[in-house]
This record gives structure tokens, C-alpha cells and sequence, in this order.
């Protein structure tokens, strides 16, 4: 449904987003997992025809993104990372305003309307101007906005950014109840837990670049499938790597004072890794351990943690 092939953007001598390929099928719920400046909003922009790629192509439902936009656009909703709210509007005028923009028939776009203040918790907050809105509420119309038409593709860039508990709740329900409508859905998030308890598959983005795709049982696997084990100490990384050189550990993260390993299963316990550490002459404060996660797996993958 969601097709893109080898998407490039530079800005300058920056490449935001360096060759992105994907295949979303029809009623997936797809998630683009990635840390701060990870390009996943200039992906997006692209996919949604925002912004000019400058190599690579985008299809919806067969429908190239670039040469036929007016086709490509009618089928996409696309929920932006900034909001695109006129503040002096009421939240009914924001979503006739932005919901002119897709030809529906006057009638069926205010029945659109009425539906989705209604789910979005804003029925009561029609009229008022949307300047007087808390956060949570901008969002929420936010996501109205992009879901008017009833697209029947969804392009969602952190959509709960910034946010309380309880709209964010809310978000999350609708987007999983446009999901199990069939919707297919390109969300992107910093939090892990987000894609971890909506998204059919993840990719994990960094630096522009898709750096592994799957399910999440697929992507806990490849941190391994042994315990993972987080140690602190006033140890530098250094000393940290060569005190586990050539042992049966895969080195997630290596910094000073704290390092992340993943225990090769069956073959290395903690005692023995503390043994080794010892050995290595690296005092160890602290320690937890863990089975295998997404976190595991971004950390190995991108050598960061994801922070809200
Ligand atoms: N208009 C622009 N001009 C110059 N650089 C830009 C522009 N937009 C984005 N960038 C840069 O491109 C890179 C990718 O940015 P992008 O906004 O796509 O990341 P992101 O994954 O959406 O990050 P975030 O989680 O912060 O929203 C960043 O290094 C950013 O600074
Ligand atoms: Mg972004």
C-alpha cells in the first residue's frame, strides 16, 4: 500500500535521509522508531508529498506520490510533528478548513466533522478559539484534522509528543481502533513502548538510514537471546571492552562508568561475567539484569538509549 524506494534528502552537506526503502502492506500498522534528528519527519514529509526528494520514489496504492499528487494526496492523511492549527479558529472552522482541502461532498465532510470531534473528546470544545486549548487538545484536533477524510492511509509523526497521560491515551486508542478499521498506518515515535504495544512491524532508524525491520519478537532477537546486563562502576569504556575482549558477551554499549552486554545463552552466566570483569580490573557498583527487549536492540543498533 505504502511503497518507497531508496528515498534521499540532503540538506546541504547533512543528509537527513540517506536511502530509505519500505514496503507497507495494506492495514499494517508500521512503525518508524528512531532517536532525535534520526530523519523521520523528512521521511515522512517525503512519503506524504511535503518535500522534494532528491532521488527515489513513492507510491500510494499504486499511485505515484510525485506524479499524480492530487490522487496520492486524497488517499493520505498526514498527522504533522508541528501542529497545523489556526489558533484564532474554532476547532470545527480548523477541521472545515483543512477538510475543504480534499473535495469531499459538503455534507459527508460536516458528518466527518461531528464524528471525530466526537472521538477526539472535543465535541463540547467545538466552538471556542483553539488558542484557549491545552496541549493535549491541540493535539487531539491535530489528529482529527489528519484523519477528516477517512483516508485510507495515515501518516502519523509523533503524534502523543509532548503530552498528559490521558490524551495521550486517547491518541493511541483512536490510532489503534483506525488500525483494526483497516487503516494501514506509518507512525513515528521516540517512545519504545509506543511501538512496542501498537506497531505489527518496526524499523529502527538512526542517521538517516534504516538500520533493522521486523516484528518485535523478530528485533529482540537480534541483540541475541540471552540475559541482558547492565553494569555501573568508575570504570572507563576502554577497559570496560578489554576486560570482555574474546569472551561469549556481545558488547551492546561500552561508555565510562557504565556498560550494557548481552550474555550468549547457555554460555556465559553473570558470575562468570563479573569473574572476567574482576579479572579486567573493573570495579563493578552496580548491576541489573534484564531479557532481551527493543530497548536491547536499539542500543545495540544505534549505541544509544531512546529518552523522551
Ligand atoms: N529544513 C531543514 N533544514 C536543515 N536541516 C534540517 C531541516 N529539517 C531537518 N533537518 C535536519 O535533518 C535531520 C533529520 O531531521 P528530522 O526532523 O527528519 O528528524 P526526526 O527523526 O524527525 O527528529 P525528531 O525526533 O527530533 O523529530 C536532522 O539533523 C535535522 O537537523
Ligand atoms: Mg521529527
Amino acid at each position: 500500500m505504502i511503497h518507497v524506494e531508496d528515498l534521499q534528502k540532503s540538506y546541504g552537506s547533512l543528509r537527513a535521509v540517506d536511502g530509505i526503502s519500505l514496503d507497507v502492506p495494506e492495514g499494517e500498522l508500521f512503525g518508524f522508531l528512531g532517536p532525535n534528528g534520526a530523519g523521520k519527519t523528512t521521511t515522512l514529509s517525503m512519503i506524504s508529498g511535503l518535500l522534494k526528494p532528491d532521488r527515489g520514489r513513492v507510491s500510494i496504492a499504486d499511485i505515484d506520490v510525485w506524479s499524480s499528487p492530487k490522487a496520492a494526496k486524497r488517499l493520505l492523511g498526514l498527522v504533522p510533528q508541528d501542529l497545523a492549527l489556526y489558533e484564532e479558529l474554532s476547532a470545527r472552522e480548523n477541521l472545515m478548513f483543512w477538510g475543504s482541502l480534499f473535495d469531499l461532498p459538503r455534507a459527508k465532510l460536516k458528518a466527518n466533522i461531528d464524528l471525530w470531534l466526537d472521538r477526539v473528546g472535543l465535541k463540547e470544545r467545538a466552538k471556542g478559539p483553539v488558542s484557549k486549548f491545552s496541549g493535549g487538545m491541540k493535539r487531539r484536533l491535530n489528529l482529527a484534522i489528519g484523519l477528516v477524510h477517512n483516508p485510507r492511509v495515515v501518516l502519523l509523526d509523533e503524534p502523543t509528543v509532548g503530552i498528559d497521560p490521558q490524551a495521550r491515551k486517547n491518541i493511541l486508542d483512536i490510532v489503534r481502533d483506525i488500525a483494526r478499521e483497516g487503516t494501514t498506518i506509518l507512525f513515528t515515535t521516540h517512545h519504545l513502548e509506543e511501538a512496542e504495544s501498537l506497531c505489527d512491524r518496526i524499523a529502527i532508524m538512526d542517521h538517516g538510514r534504516i538500520l533493522e525491520t521486523g516484528s518485535v519478537e523478530e528485533l529482540a532477537k537480534v541483540a541475541g537471546d540471552g540475559d541482558v546486563v547492565t553494569v555501573n562502576g568508575p570504570f572507563d569504556a576502554g577497559r570496560f571492552r578489554a576486560a570482555l575482549e574474546n569472551q561469549n558477551v556481545n558488547i551492546l554499549t561500552a561508555g565510562d562508568g557504565a556498560g550494557v552486554v548481552s550474555l550468549a545463552s547457555g554460555r556465559m552466566n553473570v558470575v562468570a561475567l563479573l569473574q572476567k570483569l574482576g579479572e579486567g580490573g573493573i570495579e563493578v557498583t552496580d548491576i541489573s539484569i534484564q531479557k532481551p527487549s527493543l530497548e536491547s536492540v536499539f542500543l545495540k543498533l544505534t549505541g544509544r538509549e531512546l529518552r523522551d
